[in-house]
């Protein structure tokens, strides 16, 4: 072969590699790996549903995985619980970009005080360093709207009467342990988005988010779920969302009475399913 034949090809093949290579990372950027805590969530459901649609790999972390009675050739499933360290390592190899939608179960009795709360910041110290441990460099985590409005703890009751004020006061250890987590995270040195959506609702997408990252998010608004994941998952690579704290919202306003109205008429209905079950021995 002569020479300058010899040193045509040798080019052409470098220049085919690094092609090869940027186009391999383009595809592992285009569809990062999800280490889903949260794979039971409203939410992580969600996400997984679109985001098996879109192909992507992901790895979910539930306390009960058999719960969510998904099987899919691109879905692995951990069992742990968020509290216990060690069961969240054998999720990560340090390339995953992790989501998580872990949080406090809604009170059985809406009109009650939440009592002590620290599942938040606990999943912060233990997601971090598993993070670290791991080489992960990304983490969507879900907070709330309600950490913008949250009441000081030592705050006294409000009167009866608004119910959007009563649910702050209610509310406010658990939004007190929401804002000391992203204050961890904020501060890990892990690339992050801290999202803050507002209520969110079991229906069809509405296409309606609003985005605010001021810090003063409109209160008491509606989204829904699908909308929340199909944004979560149109961000996974990064961009101008990256790095702050979200809130997410739109302009439907949440009826607090006609709420808990639904959330009462939910319970009665699961409980009264659950009593239909036949006993196991
Ligand atoms: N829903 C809303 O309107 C709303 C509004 C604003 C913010 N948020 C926040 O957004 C996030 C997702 O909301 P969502 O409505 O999708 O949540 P969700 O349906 O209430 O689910 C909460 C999830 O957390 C899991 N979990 C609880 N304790 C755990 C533990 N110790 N270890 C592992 N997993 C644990 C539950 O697992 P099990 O299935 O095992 O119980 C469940 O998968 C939460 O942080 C919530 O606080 C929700």
């Amino acid at each position: 072969m002569k020479r300058r034949t010899f040193i045509a090809l040798a080019g052409a093949f470098a220049a085919l590699k690094a092609l090869r290579l940027r186009a391999a990372e383009a595809g592992h950027d285009a569809s990062p790996v999800i280490a889903l805590f949260g794979a039971t969530a409203r939410s992580g459901r969600e996400i997984i549903r679109q985001g098996l649609e879109r192909g992507c790999i992901i790895k979910g972390f539930a306390r009960t995985p058999s719960k969510l009675g998904i099987e899919h050739e691109n879905l692995t499933l951990f069992k742990g619980d968020i509290y216990e360290r060690h069961t969240i390592d054998p999720v990560l190899e340090g390339h995953e970009v992790v989501v998580s939608m872990i949080g406090a179960p809604a009170p059985e009795d809406p009109s009650a005080e939440i009592g002590p709360v620290d599942i938040y910041s606990v999943m912060g110290e233990n997601l971090i360093a598993a993070m670290k441990q791991k080489g992960n460099t990304r983490l969507i985590m879900a907070s709330s709207t309600g950490v913008e409005h949250r009441m000081d703890i030592d705050s006294p009751k409000p009167p009866p009467g608004d119910l959007t004020e009563r649910w702050r006061w209610l509310a406010r250890r658990l939004y007190h342990d929401m804002w000391r987590m992203e204050e961890m995270i904020a501060s890990s040195g892990l690339d992050y988005m801290l999202l803050r959506p507002g209520f969110m609702v079991e229906e069809p997408a509405r296409h309606n988010l609003k985005f605010n990252t001021t810090g003063n998010t409109p209160g008491a608004r509606v989204i829904t779920y699908e909308d929340f994941a199909a944004f979560i998952l149109d961000n996974l690579n990064g961009g101008d969302y990256w790095n702050r704290a979200l809130g997410m919202y739109s302009d439907t306003v949440m009826d607090p009475a006609a709420e808990i109205e639904k959330f009462l008429a939910r319970q009665k209905a699961a409980q009264e399913a659950a009593a239909q079950e036949p006993k196991s021995r």
